[in-house]
């Protein structure tokens, strides 16, 4: 069928707008008509080849739609059916039998090479192959072509363009904090990076019962977008190079946790240093391929801490999604105040607007 995409052909361009062809699913496949995808800070990662996804490729792994068509072998999901898309994985490999598919063996080659498991792709512009399963979707289109296994059901009268972003940013941002981190209450957490993983970081220490939350960003308008989420503390990097040191004297010794939300490896190092012993750091910034971070080793050995990766949150998305949705209907989790909604045929300027920091999380409404 013909759909229109947005496809990256070069590092820091525009994305092209083109009406190009997807193949029909395959017997294990789903056909999703897209109503909504968040733009995530990852996909303009990869646009730039910071991490090196094949281009041409069609991005976007936020997307919420409607399925349109069900191949003959899929079950549990029908023409019909709302759904939200999260990341893909192997199901086969030790963490995806273990349930924990975050950690998926393949995860770079079910969510990063764009390509099904085979190589094929469902994606062509004019002959040329263009990648199409970006995160298992490659949702910045009108349809596409996912797997009931990255695939999650909401109810019929469910606002796709709200919940699209719990697929990526939002479930990382929370599921750091209450899956992977599990604070205690009246835990100290440090949160370095206010976009929309960090903010889903604040709400989920303010769920969990931090008693301090401290939240680090440049941007004025994203500290008090943090404190009106529950952050205590409010801390500008750019006027304290030492952040470290400020998220230390704040809170006496140092966190107990802190979360790496901006994808810059020195921000990486001002996490761990902010700790206090036997603290524990998450980081979760996409770091761009060949990075290292750095750290004090005396002060990571004699204090005891902990330095830790996080995916996705550690969420299921299919037990955490529903989670969220019900904590966001209760008053509890308002992630919707960090989205502003643009057409699909606005991306560029949706892209744009949040590289300049104008808006957190621009939704595409296809
Ligand atoms: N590990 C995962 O599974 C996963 C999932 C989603 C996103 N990510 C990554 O997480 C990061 C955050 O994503 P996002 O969508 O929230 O991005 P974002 O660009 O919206 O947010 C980053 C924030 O960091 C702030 N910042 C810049 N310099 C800073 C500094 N020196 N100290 C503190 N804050 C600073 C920016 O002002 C911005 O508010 C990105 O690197 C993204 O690629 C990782
Ligand atoms: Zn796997
Ligand atoms: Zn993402």
């Amino acid at each position: 069928m013909r759909i229109t995409a947005a496809i990256a052909r070069r590092p820091h361009a525009p994305l092209e707008l083109a009406d190009i062809e997807l193949a029909e699913p395959r017997d294990d496949e789903v056909l999703v008509r897209v109503v909504a995808c968040g733009i995530c800070h990852t996909d303009l990662v990869c646009r730039d080849q910071a991490l090196p996804v094949p281009l041409p490729v069609v991005l976007g792994h936020e997307s919420a739609g409607i399925v349109e068509r069900v191949g003959a072998a899929v079950t549990g999901v029908a023409a019909g059916d709302k759904v939200l898309l999260s990341y893909d994985s192997c199901a086969a490999c030790p963490s995806c039998r273990a349930a924990q598919p975050f950690y998926c063996h393949d995860f770079f080659a079910c969510n990063f090479a764009a390509r099904r498991r085979d190589g094929s792709t469902p994606l062509r512009a004019e002959g040329v192959a263009v990648g199409g399963r970006f995160f298992g979707q490659s949702g910045f289109a009108t349809h596409c072509i996912a797997h009931p296994r990255n695939l999650v059901r909401v109810a019929a009268d469910a606002d796709l363009a709200m919940l699209a972003p719990l697929g990526c940013g939002v479930q990382t941002g929370a599921g750091t904090v209450l899956n992977a981190l599990r604070p205690p209450p009246g835990a100290r957490i440090a949160v370095f990076g206010c976009g929309t993983v960090g903010l889903s970081a604040v709400l989920g220490a303010v769920l969990a019962g931090c008693a301090r939350i401290v939240a680090v960003d440049p941007l004025p308008a994203r500290r008090a977008l943090a404190q009106s989420f529950g952050a205590t503390d409010l801390i500008d990097p750019a006027s304290l190079p030492a952040t470290a040191d400020a998220v230390r004297d704040l809170l006496g010794d140092g966190a107990d946790y802190a979360v790496e939300c901006t994808g810059i490896p020195a921000v990486a190092t001002a996490a761990v240093h902010a700790l206090a012993p036997r603290g524990t750091a998450a980081l979760v910034g996409a770091m761009p391929a060949g990075a290292e971070y750095r750290f004090d080793a005396i002060k990571l050995m004699t204090q005891g801490l902990t330095v830790r990766g996080v995916i996705e949150g550690e969420s299921r998305p299919a037990e955490f999604l529903p989670r969220l949705i019900a904590l966001h209907a209760a008053g509890r989790f308002p992630f919707d105040r960090m989205l502003t909604r643009f057409a699909f045929a606005e991306i560029n300027a949706a892209i744009d607007a949040a590289e300049r920091g104008a808006v957190v999380k621009p939704v595409l409404v296809m």
